[in-house]
């Protein structure tokens, strides 16, 4: 491993090239501090402001958990100028966050202590006016005692929920003053996808998260409500959903799909997961799959004609799914989408395995957001929806998922029975009469859509009058209402 050698407050260290500056001095037993930091996260808020330096050259004083070690760096972090930008921090930070240390089980092992003995105040200043929240205790987790009035909003927590351990139980609400780390709408931690593992405790700074054993429960409950079992029972299916295989958690339903498929899975077998950490999209994109949504695979032995009709049967048994479960109104965007007031609920990725003129087995993959709340994710905040997002409240990923499997069945059965799906389809695509952008390979057309064929292809009116036929490609509607 390549090193640097740099000086901090007269001490030579080394650390290892790329270092950020905050851990090559906490790793040499130097103290810096700070508070929204991880040493996982490789690309740190810098919102607390705690861990200012000063760096030899430089005008201003610099974040330590943002800086990179240099060779022959030379730094300071007892300089006037860092301290005294620490020190408000802190003085506005603690402003907000009630101090009750006496009656607090973190008491001598809380980080605000810590720094406050550093920076050689008091946990509470009197220069600026204390904001008193009084937020409801949250304890309705068997595992821990949310006291939001002790927060101070690191976001460690969020952090660990979401990039760890891909779940996202918890995120930020509101701004300024009202800001909050909070449960999805706000509802009580037992309610939410919180699946009681404890890390957020760990990584809380303050008493605001306690385990309420006092420490980590040895045994995780990390059960989810889904189960094969509770798919399968008394299920009015005739072969969709009769095997179901559920895992916790998967890379991708896809790849299980198919390793199932080469194995001679029955027709109809369905792969569920509780989570994926690799979800696949269609165009080689990721598709985030954190618990609480669906993942899903199901398996299916087509004949070679019916495979342009997957596609239409897939996006409306899960339009139809979402209607009669949630009362919602949702629509399809060509090719499949499902959306509910012009935002992306539903994916559909279709992988299909053909061998000569025969197809050796079909998998449609379903991904549903269901409770999930799209402002923690900011990749798809502005074009993602979710059941729960729409409805104010969680939604039975279960009730979903059996309605789902029943609808599939249904027209796939009619399907297979010469009925066609293309009709149904194509009256429910919000597509159709739209100005759209249609991304097909390295191109981008712009037009209207002005209908769709029997095949699935969609009809494009170029402005120049011609008509083109597209066969597969992403349409971004240009009028969202
Ligand atoms: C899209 O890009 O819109 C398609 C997303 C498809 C996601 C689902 S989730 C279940 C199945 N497993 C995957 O890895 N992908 C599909």
């Amino acid at each position: 491993m390549k090193t640097v050698s740099l000086t901090i407050d007269g001490r030579k260290i080394s650390a290892p090239r790329g270092e950020k500056l905050l851990w090559a001095a906490l790793g040499s037993g130097i103290y810096i501090p700070n508070l929204c930091a991880l040493r996982d996260n490789p690309e740190p808020a810098a919102g607390c402001r705690l861990c200012f330096v000063e760096v030899a050259g430089k005008n201003e004083p610099v974040t330590a958990c943002t800086e990179v070690v240099a060779e022959g760096m030379v730094v300071n972090t007892r300089g006037t100028a860092a301290l005294r930008l620490a020190r408000t921090a802190f003085e506005l930070l603690m402003s907000s966050c009630a101090a009750d240390c006496a009656h607090c089980a973190k008491n001598r092992r809380c980080e605000l202590q810590k720094i406050a003995r550093h920076l050689g105040m008091k946990l509470k200043s009197k220069r600026f006016r204390e904001l008193r929240r009084e937020l409801p205790i949250d304890r309705s987790s068997p595992v821990f005692i949310y006291d939001p009035n002790k927060c101070v909003l690191c976001g460690r927590c969020v952090w660990v929920c979401r990039e760890q351990l891909g779940i996202g139980a918890i995120g930020f609400a509101y701004r300024g003053f009202r800001r909050v780390v909070t449960t999805f709408g706000g509802e009580p931690v037992a309610d939410s996808s919180c699946r009681g593992c404890g890390d957020c405790v760990s990584v809380c700074p303050t008493g605001a998260l306690v385990f309420k054993d006092g420490k980590k429960p040895e045994k995780q409950k990390m059960e989810d409500s889904l189960s094969a079992a509770s798919v399968t029972a008394n299920l009015k299916t005739r072969f969709i959903g009769r095997r179901v295989l559920y895992y916790p958690r998967l890379t991708s339903t896809m790849e299980a799909a198919k390793k199932e498929a080469g194995g001679g899975a029955a027709e109809g077998t369905v792969i569920i997961a509780g989570e994926q950490t690799r979800g696949k999209g269609r165009i080689k994109r990721t598709w985030l799959s954190p618990p609480g949504n669906i993942s899903l695979s199901i398996i299916l032995y087509p004949d070679i004609s019916h495979l342009p009709s997957l596609i239409m049967l897939a996006s409306l048994a899960v339009a139809r799914s979402l209607r009669k479960v949630t009362g919602l109104e949702a629509q399809i965007k060509w090719p499949n989408d499902v959306l509910i007031n012009g935002r992306k609920v539903c994916g559909i990725l279709i992988e299909t395995d053909i061998r000569g003129k025969r197809v050796d087995h079909s998998t449609i993959g379903i991904g549903i957001n269901v409770n999930f709340m799209p402002s923690y994710f900011p990749e798809v905040s502005s074009s993602a929806t979710s059941l729960a997002d729409e409805l104010g409240r969680s939604v039975s990923r279960l009730d979903i998922i059996r309605q789902l499997l029943v609808e599939t069945e249904r027209l796939y059965l009619a399907l297979r029975a010469g009925e066609s799906i293309y009709e149904k389809w194509r009256d429910n695509l919000v597509t159709l009469g739209r100005r759209v952008y249609v991304k097909s390979g390295e191109a981008t057309l712009e037009g209207i859509a002005e209908s769709v064929t029997p095949d699935g292809s969609l009809l494009l009116r170029r402005p120049d009058g011609s008509l083109a036929r597209i066969v597969a490609g992403d349409v971004t509607l240009r009028d969202r209402t």
